[in-house]
């Protein structure tokens, strides 16, 4: 196996660089180390394309190519001396939801350009190419589903029905679009053509191993310096309306309420106990269910609320334990529609399958952290990743580092120097490895 150093110090600069590219005020008083920003950036806002533009010069000065698609996946790329052999790949996203971390998506996206760079400077020769990608939208602040650039490159999602999608910029009410579309905005953003030429073909990659932090606690619980992902949940979400009848809250008396945020109310708590109760059907922890997102109308002090929307977020490894998770929750909304005379309507926004790691990849990348005597497990991904989508026209892998209390999605996610060094060092040799089979 090659000698390999990774320049650490170039890459925790450059992830502070980035996390400085947010709609967030800085954080004064620090309250934990390694909490400098918290981090906003969401896709085609004006911060996001400077931080696309940031990463393509450093890209360029590295002596790599950058190409981009009509839905902005940039792939920066460095050619292989095969070039009629597919490439191996890396990356993930450095959009962020509101008040988030520095280092979700980020440290796959820069830790893949580190890779890649730091080979260079070793003298190492591909004989495939490898590229870093940064792709669109792996949250789905703006358009309510998530990994929108990889969903593209994997085809799972329509290109026409993706065009259509409504904007939703964060506002009070979840249900508010701004009225323009996805074609919209990214044509707005200088993303141009069909997004019918996303989709990559297969082949396209011979392998694809992203990094990315754990978000949850398991590596640092353990003591364990890199996470191999096995397989990743499959991730789903729902959106529902829930209308009643609404007026005055001084004069509508209560017993002529149909009060929609109370029957909302019981709805999120009804989901809670169904995913709760099939943890403990199963003895597990792998059902997950959230209302993070409700919208209250009219949304005044003094006004019973008359419409309410919700987005349910439902993820289990196992699809049939999902959905049924989701028929006891449809059963609950028909008894709560009757009682308090509400009516609920529910739209899918996606419902995905869970992806399976390529066993080769993953044995690729046990032998390496043998060969360096790096502590490693196998694990699950809990949390849905472009990797997820990725893996329907490539085989891919993940390699998690630990995140600090498993915090993520906080402006306090933290990942020590040492994990980052480990798992952009555990990549790149993986890289190495896979672009010379
Ligand atoms: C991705 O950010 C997820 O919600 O899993
Ligand atoms: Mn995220
Ligand atoms: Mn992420
Ligand atoms: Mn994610």
């Amino acid at each position: 196996m090659m000698t390999l150093t990774i320049n650490i110090e170039r890459l925790l600069h450059e992830l502070d660089l980035l996390a400085l590219i947010t709609d967030c005020p800085p954080i004064q008083d620090r309250p934990l180390p390694g909490t400098t920003q918290a981090v906003t950036r969401i896709v085609f806002t004006p911060r996001d394309l400077e931080a696309r533009a940031w990463l393509k010069e450093l890209v360029l000065a590295a002596g790599f190519t950058v190409r981009e698609d009509a839905v902005g996946n940039t792939f920066l790329r460095w050619e292989g001396t095969d070039a009629g052999l597919g490439a191996v790949g890396t990356g993930s996203h450095t959009d962020a939801i509101p008040y988030a971390g520095m280092y979700d998506g980020t440290v796959g996206v820069l830790g893949g350009l580190e890779a890649m760079r730091s080979l260079k400077e070793a003298g190492f020769v591909p004989k495939r190419a490898i590229e870093t990608l940064m792709l669109t939208s792996e949250e789905p602040t703006r358009f309510g589903i998530g990994c929108i650039g990889s969903r593209l490159l994997g085809g799972v999602i329509d290109p026409e029905a993706a065009d259509r999608m409504l904007d939703r910029l964060p506002e009070t009410d979840a249900s508010a679009p701004t009225g323009l579309t996805l074609a919209d905005v990214r044509q707005a953003a200088g993303f141009h053509g069909s997004l019918a030429g996303v989709k990559l073909p297969i082949g396209h990659y011979h392998a694809w191993v992203e990094l990315h932090i754990e978000q949850g606690p398991l590596l640092e619980r353990e003591g364990i310096e890199l996470g191999i992902v096995t397989n990743i949940a499959a991730p789903s979400s729902y959106r529902y309306t829930v209308e009643g009848f609404g007026g005055h809250a001084g004069a509508l008396l209560m017993p002529d309420r149909r009060d929609a945020l109370c029957a909302a109310a019981e709805m999120i708590l009804s989901v809670e106990r169904h995913a709760r109760a099939a943890n403990a059907n199963s003895g597990g922890v792998d059902t997950v269910a959230t209302i993070g997102m409700v919208g209250v109308y009219p949304g005044a002090v003094n006004s019973v609320p008359s419409r309410v929307t919700l987005i349910l977020d439902l993820r289990d490894t196992d699809v049939a334990r999902r959905d049924g998770v989701l028929s006891a929750f449809h059963a609950d909304i028909a008894e709560i529609e009757q009682r308090r005379g509400v009516k609920v309507q529910e739209e899918i926004v996606n419902a995905d399958a869970p992806a399976k790691s390529s066993e080769h990849i993953v044995e690729t990348v046990e032998t390496i952290c043998k060969a360096e005597g790096v502590s490693y497990k196998k694990m699950v991904s809990r949390a849905y990743h472009d990797s997820s989508f990725i893996a329907v026209v490539a085989p891919t892998a993940m390699l998690f580092i630990p995140s600090r209390a498993g915090v993520s999605h906080k402006p306090d996610e933290y990942s020590t120097p040492e994990s980052i060094a480990v798992g952009t060092r555990m990549l790149a040799l993986a890289l190495a490895k896979l672009a010379n089979e």
